[in-house]
């Protein structure tokens, strides 16, 4: 065997039982109460717990936005990710206006191949909804790519209801899944309009622009058109009590609803935005009060939210700081890449959910509904060896002097975790082990994505 982890406890989504797990040429082989064979490297997990790694279904990295970049390369970010125990991410490729499908996936997969560090997918955020580009959901499909951004907001990039309608209605065809960012632009767009006139710059009003209603709506809008088409329908980010009601009330209905929400709207509230660096929290949607980061956890822990994604997409400092006088100008995007699986392990350690529940959030569903289980997403016979040995009782103080992206500060800074990672295997392959990154870039390979 190439390696052996003895004597751990593994978490998966429905269970928690002692046994150990042998790995050979990048898979689980083998699950038994005594593994006796010989092992390259034998790993001690004993007091440990032996988890899946991690898929981060949401991040952006080297993204093209507001003249400049997401501050993380797919080397810095992947490598951040490995030492918070994520071992695959979904990254955004965005289609640039007359472009195909395929072709946009095939752009960026020439960029991250080089510098992977865990393996990877792509959603297409698609920006030109052409019946050429309806036609080549099956093309898509056929390369892996089964899933497709749609924003409601931002100027280059949004889609009006009728392409929205549209694209459910072909990926009902062609049992695709449309992921939606979930704003109403025009409500924010009269409310930064009249804050700036008002002269309100600061970054409180940054959530003034985008209140809960904001969101609520255009929630509302999307679930009432999927149940119209009978398609599936995932929204991402989702940060408000009353957005999450709505996703609710359809699932109850037996529709086919998905809803991500991210650790910076479980962790945090619109406080945040009266700081002094209240503009390194800026991202879109706004951060909300209270009532709704309570009401995130309770669909957490009702199944109402299936999945945890970070939205990955910080900017540097200084970057930030362009929108000191202006909240408009600030770069939108947060960073957590490194943090999500530690922040939802250390929430379950300190008794907010169960492990399991962890493990469901971050790995078992969204590889379910993203087309790559049982291949990732749990530890089963069979599966990849992404594994993330996890010690329980290890205090872990986040700082960006002790994190691995390339930016320059975070929005978790000072975040006491109970329970940190120790020991991180992509495919069996050691990346991280207590403080330090220990993969390289290219290791990481394309995961074909297939829904059906
Ligand atoms: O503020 C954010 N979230 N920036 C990234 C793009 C998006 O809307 O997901
Ligand atoms: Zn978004
Ligand atoms: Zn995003």
């Amino acid at each position: 065997m190439d390696l052996i982890i003895k004597n751990g406890t593994i978490i998966t989504a429905s269970e928690s039982y002692k046994a150990d797990v042998a790995v050979k040429n990048g898979k689980i082989v083998m699950i038994s109460e005594n593994v006796q064979t010989e092992g390259e490297r034998v790993v001690d997990a004993a007091g440990k717990l032996v988890l899946p790694g991690a898929i981060d279904a949401h991040v952006h990295l080297e993204l093209p936005v507001g003249g400049t970049i997401s501050a993380d390369s797919y080397e810095s970010g992947t490598r951040a990710a490995a030492c918070g125990g994520t071992t695959m991410i979904i990254d955004f490729a965005t289609q640039e206006k007359g472009m195909g499908l395929v072709e946009t996936v095939q752009d960026r997969l020439r960029h991250i191949e080089p510098q992977a560090c865990i393996d990877y997918s792509f959603h297409v955020a698609i920006s030109d909804l052409n019946p050429e580009v309806l036609e080549e959901f099956e093309a898509s499909v056929r390369f892996g790519i089964p899933s497709f951004k749609l924003y409601m907001v931002y100027k280059d990039m949004m889609v009006d209801d009728g392409e929205i309608a549209d694209a459910l209605q072909r990926s009902k065809e062609t049992g695709t899944l449309i992921a939606v960012h979930a704003e109403n632009p025009y409500l924010i767009e009269r409310r930064t309009r009249r804050l700036l006139a008002e002269g309100k710059t600061g970054a409180w009003y940054h959530y003034e622009s985008r209140p809960e209603f904001v969101e609520v709506d255009a929630v509302r809008r999307v679930v009432y058109l999927a149940k119209i088409f009978g398609a599936p329908l995932y929204i991402v980010h989702l940060s408000s009590r009353e957005g999450l009601d709505e996703v609710t009330k359809a699932r109850d209905e037996g529709l086919e609803i998905y809803a991500e929400t991210c650790p910076h709207y479980l962790n945090l509230t619109n406080e945040v935005y009266k700081r002094e660096d209240g503009r390194n929290f800026v991202c879109s949607p706004s951060i909300k009060g209270e009532d709704s980061r309570k009401a995130l956890w309770e669909g957490l822990r009702r199944g109402d939210i299936s999945t945890v994604a970070t939205d990955h997409c910080p900017f540097k400092s200084y970057e930030k700081d362009w929108g000191k006088e202006d909240f408009t100008k600030i770069p939108n995007g947060c960073m957590g890449i490194e943090n999500m699986y530690p922040y939802m392990l250390s929430e379950a350690s300190k008794g907010s959910i169960t492990f399991n529940k962890a493990v469901e959030v971050c790995c078992t569903n969204v590889a379910r509904i993203f087309g790559c289980a049982p291949q990732k997403g749990t530890i089963a016979v069979g599966s990849d060896a992404d594994i993330v040995i996890y010690d329980p009782k290890k205090k872990f103080v986040v700082s960006s002097k002790n994190m691995h992206s390339d930016v320059d500060y975070t929005i978790w800074e000072n975040c006491v975790m109970t329970g940190y990672p120790v020991m991180t295997f992509s495919r069996g392959k050691l990346v991280y082990e207590e403080g330090s990154f220990k993969g390289n870039p290219g290791w990481g390979k394309f995961v074909k994505r297939y829904r059906k």
